[in-house]
């Protein structure tokens, strides 16, 4: 491991834990010992982590299903929580090229809500200069989510009408930016509350969920859409084709309804079990951060094309509140974790 000469590593640091799955009372914060990088990883001093309803499931343990795939079939694996960071690099491991100590990069991790935090190099990325760290926390699960939904399961074309259902959240925040960005026309279907976030973000029109289904949209006249991101999950296949032309995508991202063991995930099988007998194509998204795509989403946010919808920054103590918050469904696009307040040259 080497470090850099300037930048003293502590021994102990405070880091949010759980022990059991269970609720956002299981979380604690702790001073545990700084980790070591091992080969292939860095130590990242951790500035800012973002929140999504992925660091929900791995701290409730549910849907159970994600237990088989090594999380901890009785108890989380990992203490730690939190997956996307921007931060400073401190120590490397052995075997790591193209970082160094001092550079400042955004990216995912497996305990991001932490002073420091270990992960392999190649989850990570160079911050660009000018985008402030905030910005690029918020970036990674949620912007992945979108870009994959939109031009890989999606296959978006220019000028196309999108739908976005569940667009007031952190997905749905990216997915209309994204979409705007790529000449599509949007939609966006959020409460009241986040319309105005929706239009802001580049919608033309929103539907209201509360106030009028999607199939009252279309029976008032409503043209139907080429593409339907459907993040919530509520809607009935029959409902979300109904609203999508012939020939057109619905692609089913997830939503936290469904049964304790399935959850969302039953919505989209159910989704792709149908796929065969339709006139849609019905794809299931099931997304990952891939660095040349951080890079991509990084881009947008240097040119503008997209910003991080940030509705608050919470120090590392609220992140129990943050997942409370994020649970009741009362967050305008995404939160954010401020772990420190260091200056940090890439901002
Ligand atoms: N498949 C994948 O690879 C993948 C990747 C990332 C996320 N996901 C899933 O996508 C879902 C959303 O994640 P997120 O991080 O964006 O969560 P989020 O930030 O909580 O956003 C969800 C949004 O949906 C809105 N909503 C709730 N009920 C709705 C309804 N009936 N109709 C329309 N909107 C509704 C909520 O706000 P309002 O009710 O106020 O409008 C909220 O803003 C989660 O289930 C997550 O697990 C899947």
């Amino acid at each position: 491991m080497s470090e850099p000469t300037d930048v003293t590593i502590p021994t102990w640091m405070r880091a949010i834990v759980q022990d059991e799955y269970g609720d956002a009372e299981m979380l604690r914060t702790e001073q545990v010992p700084v980790p070591s990088p091992g080969p292939g990883e860095v130590l990242v001093r951790v500035h800012a982590a973002g929140i999504d309803m992925g660091v929900w499931h791995l701290m409730t343990g549910r849907p159970l299903l994600l237990r088989l795939f090594g999380f901890g079939l009785q108890r989380p694996k990992l203490r730690g929580r939190g997956r996307d960071l921007a931060g400073t690099i401190v120590a490397l491991g052995a075997g790591v090229e193209g970082l160094q100590a001092g550079d400042v990069v955004f990216g995912t991790a497996d305990a991001a809500f932490a002073d420091h935090a270990v992960t392999r190099a190649d989850r990570l990325l160079a911050a660009p200069r000018g985008v402030p760290l905030s910005q690029l926390a918020a970036l990674p699960t949620s912007g992945s989510a979108a870009l994959h939904g939109l031009r890989d399961a999606g296959r978006l074309q220019r000028g196309q009408r999108v739908l976005v259902i569940g667009a007031g959240g952190g997905v749905g925040s990216f997915a209309i930016q994204l979409a705007v960005a790529a000449g599509a026309h949007v939609t966006a279907v959020c409460s009241a509350a986040k319309a105005g976030l929706a239009r802001s973000l580049g919608a033309e029109a929103v539907i209201d969920y509360r106030s009028e289904t999607l199939s009252q949209a279309i029976a008032r006249g409503v043209e139907r859409f080429d593409l339907v991101l459907e993040i919530a999950g509520e809607r009935t296949i029959r409902e979300l084709r109904a609203a999508t032309v012939p020939g057109g995508a619905i692609v089913l991202a997830g939503g936290e309804g469904g049964g304790s063991m399935l959850g969302g995930v039953a919505h989209q099988l159910r989704g792709v079990l149908t796929a065969p007998f339709v006139r849609q194509r019905i794809v299931m998204l099931v997304s990952a951060e891939r660095p040349t795509d951080l890079a991509e989403l990084a881009a947008h946010l240097v040119a503008g094309t997209v910003v991080s919808a940030v509705d608050a920054e919470l120090p590392l103590e609220r992140v129990p509140d943050a997942l409370r918050r994020l649970a009741r469904g009362g967050i305008a696009g995404k939160l954010v974790i401020r772990v420190s307040d260091d200056p940090v040259d890439a901002e």
